[in-house]
């Protein structure tokens, strides 16, 4: 395929700062919804497992409840995270993402009510299971696929996307044109291998949970260990066979020999050891984050040799610097996205440490952090309105 009409099609505006940086952000952003997605998929797919032995079995019907409600929240955080990599990839990879959009159109709808449906019948779940309905096992399963179908719709589009080559088959098969918007073409191997990371996700989970919980009173020793050996488990298991999807996925890619894929299985190997004789388990996590960065990084690295070898190359995408959007989306980025994260997560930290009542209103820090960004939220509003305004005015008086 000649890319001359795939150049054509990038915005004529250009970018607005260097083709790199929103290449770096694209796998940075997507590492962290790819973080979420396999959380939720594995603390639901685990609380169904759950679910058939919370009744019979004391360590169960405490963790049960735990698992819906992190998978619960990991969801609206997946959602949420997903629209940073979508952005940076509809910036770089135009051309590629609305081909797919018009290809697949009915398969995009599809995937906001998949997910709509999916995530309402999530709430159906957790109170249906806290009212201890014997439904809520199906309500939950249903949820469980429908978020499953959803991803791998995702999945449709990311490897649509990178097959260039193909659009014009699939858009005019026979030389008649399809505008049914029902392409689905999917690489069961690169899903595998993906959905996989959902089980080490979960068994990473409870060991952070039970290494969490040790300092409260609330929770049985009994318990804490029932948990940190079946998230050790679990983890071990799933590294398995992350490797051995890895390995058929790169296989297929014609890179098994390639220095990424190697780097990629002397990690998980690495990972594998490590994680067995680590004690702090937050430091696994941590090893895990780096494997998604990683793993975000390999996507990339395929999608960009591909379009480059048809003549696509983000780097040479026209560039528009515009300072001032970049300086607003820094700013923002840092003062309100970061001193907001860190106040939600110091405060979710200290609540779960604390054993019984946590009075906010008398801890320093999260009083500290809590002012600061009321403070930071009142002027972001301020300075992005008056510029807002400031820009209208310039151009349209
Ligand atoms: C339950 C819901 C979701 C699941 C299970 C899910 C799962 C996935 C998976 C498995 C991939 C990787 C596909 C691949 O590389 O083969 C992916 C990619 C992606 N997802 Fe999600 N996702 C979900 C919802 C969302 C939402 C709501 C958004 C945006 C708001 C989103 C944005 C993205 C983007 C931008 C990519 C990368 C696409 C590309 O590289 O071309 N996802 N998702």
């Amino acid at each position: 395929m000649n890319a001359d009409i795939l150049n054509l099609l990038r915005d004529p505006a250009g970018l607005p700062f260097y083709p790199v940086v929103f290449q770096g952000l694209y796998i940075l952003t997507w590492a962290l919804h790819a973080l979420f997605v396999f959380l939720s998929l594995g603390a639901l797919g685990l609380s169904l497992y759950g679910t058939l032995r919370q009744k019979t079995d004391k360590n169960w019907s405490i963790l049960t409840p735990h698992l819906i409600q992190v998978g619960k929240i990991s969801v609206s955080l997946l959602i949420v995270l997903g629209v940073a990599p979508l952005l940076f990839t509809q910036v770089i990879y135009d051309p590629n993402w609305y081909t797919i959009n018009t290809l697949s159109g009915l398969w995009v709808v599809i995937f906001i009510y998949c997910l709509l449906v999916g995530y309402s019948m999530y709430y159906w779940y957790y109170y249906a299971n806290k009212a201890n309905k014997s439904s809520s096992k199906l309500i939950g399963a249903v949820s469980f696929l429908l978020l499953i179908f959803a991803g791998l719709l995702m999945h449709s589009f990311a490897v649509q996307s990178i097959q260039p080559e193909k659009w014009m088959q699939w858009y005019a098969p026979n030389g008649v044109v399809d505008t049914s918007g029902l392409n689905f073409h999917v690489n069961t191997i690169r899903f595998l291998f993906l959905i996989s990371l959902s089980i080490t996700a979960i068994g990473l989970f409870l060991q952070n949970y039970s290494d969490f919980i040790k300092s409260n009173k609330a929770f049985l020793e009994s318990y804490d260990n029932y948990i940190k050996n079946l998230g050790s488990k679990i983890t071990t298991f799933a590294i398995i066979i992350n490797f051995v999807l890895f390995i058929a996925w790169s296989f297929q890619l014609g890179k098994i020999t390639d220095i990424f894929s190697i780097v990629i299985c002397i990690y998980l190997l690495i990972f594998l050891l490590l994680t067995k004789n680590i004690k702090n388990s937050y430091i696994s996590s941590a090893l895990f984050i780096i494997l998604l960065l990683i793993i975000s990084g390999f996507r990339e690295y395929i999608k960009f040799n591909i379009m480059n070898n048809i003549g696509y190359n983000i780097y040479d995408y026209p560039l528009n610097i515009e300072w001032t959007s970049i300086s607003m989306f820094i700013l923002t980025f840092v003062s309100l996205g970061g001193i907001g994260v860190t106040f939600i997560c110091t405060m979710a930290w200290k609540v779960g440490k604390n054993n019984g009542y946590f009075d906010a209103t008398k801890d320093k820090t999260v009083t500290l952090l809590a002012n600061s960004v009321l403070w930071i939220l009142s002027i972001w509003c301020i300075v992005y309105f008056a510029w807002g305004f400031f820009i209208l005015f310039k151009n349209s008086l």
